[in-house]
């Protein structure tokens, strides 16, 4: 087990000696380390138990520090990043020397993200350096929304877990790059497409395998529950083992125990915020099956059901 708190000079200390720990932000807890040391970053690699081809995300606390790590910003980003930072979203920028290969997993490209936790934001102001940091799961699972889900899970092999409560979004951040002038969405997450386009008009969403960036289109397990999972079918008759994630209602005919509902309100934002907790929850019970719903495909809802067809898809 890892110790959880609020420690922030502990926090410091642990990460200027080049170790890893649990962070906070507001779309998923993140497993940090010094960007700028090779050392932490491949220690961040292994604790996640993470393929050295899938990149990292690097978080700055301000646009101040832009400048030292990305070259040229087009103007579009810039607007973009103007209108959407501090918040929960990445940028694909031009990465400039100091930011080791290893990080950007040799692309030239390199993912910034100024976050908006105010625990995190604090931590990052104390720092000399960006922090690299992938969603605090194994490689592969469920992201972590509270500090306990990164013990339960990474506890044994990290120091510590700075502990900022559940957070607010609750699915990863939106990755946004621009190729030949044009606005390009690499992964859906916490800031809805529609958003950004009232900025930007009409972008591109390249969808991509978030285990492989390399490899557009390939859709791998990820953010997977351990148990076997499968689609909602109205026709077919369920056992008493089943689990059941629903959007909105719940299900009539089955015991109330075996659901979990994301928004009684059929609120989208709410449900974003408890859908890897959900997914968690069925997955401790052990049901024989998880079965669950899409939700309505707008706004968050794009990213929640691209977490769920991600979660479906056949793990090889
Ligand atoms: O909200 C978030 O983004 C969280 C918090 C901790 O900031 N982080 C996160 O990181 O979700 P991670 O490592 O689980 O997912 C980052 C994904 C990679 O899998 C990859 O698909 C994409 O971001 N990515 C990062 N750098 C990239 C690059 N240089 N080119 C293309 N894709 C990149
Ligand atoms: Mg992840």
């Amino acid at each position: 087990m890892a110790a959880i708190g609020k420690d922030l000079l502990l926090a410091k200390k642990l990460l200027d000696e080049g170790q890893v720990i649990g962070i906070p932000t507001e779309t998923v807890y993140g497993l940090a380390g010094n960007a700028l040391d090779q050392e932490a970053v491949v220690k961040i690699f292994e604790v996640k138990n993470r393929p050295s081809f899938d990149p990292l995300i690097v978080h700055i606390p301000s646009q101040d520090d832009l400048a030292r790590y990305v070259t040229q910003v087009s103007e579009k980003m810039q607007l973009l990043i103007n209108t959407f930072s501090p918040g929960p979203v990445s940028f694909l920028l031009q990465k400039k020397e100091i930011i080791p290969d290893i990080v950007s997993s040799g692309l030239p490209r390199v993912a910034i993200r100024i976050p908006a936790h105010p625990l995190f934001q604090a931590l990052l102001s104390s720092l000399e350096y960006p922090l690299a940091a992938p969603s605090a799961n194994p490689f592969g699972y469920i992201s972590p929304t509270k500090a306990q889900h990164v013990d339960d899970q990474l506890g044994e092999k990290i120091p510590y877990i700075l502990d900022g409560g559940p957070c607010q979004v609750g699915l990863e951040s939106t990755i946004i790059g621009e190729e030949n002038g044009e606005i390009v969405i690499y992964r859906k997450g916490g800031l809805a497409i529609e958003l950004i386009e009232q900025y930007v008009g009409k972008v591109r969403v390249n969808e991509h395998s978030d285990s492989n960036p390399a490899a557009p289109g390939m859709l791998k397990s990820h953010y997977a529950p351990v148990s076997p999972i499968e689609l909602y079918d109205a026709s077919v008759v369920y056992t008493d083992k089943c689990g059941f994630l629903r959007f909105e209602h719940s299900l009539s005919n089955i015991s109330t125990e075996n659901q979990y509902i994301l928004s009684k309100k059929g609120n989208i934002s709410e449900a974003a915020k408890n859908l890897f907790e959900a997914l968690r929850w069925l997955d401790q019970q052990k049901f024989d099956k998880i079965i669950i719903e899409f939700v309505p495909s707008s706004g968050l809802g794009l990213a929640i059901n691209d977490r769920l067809t991600r979660a479906l898809a056949p793990k090889v």
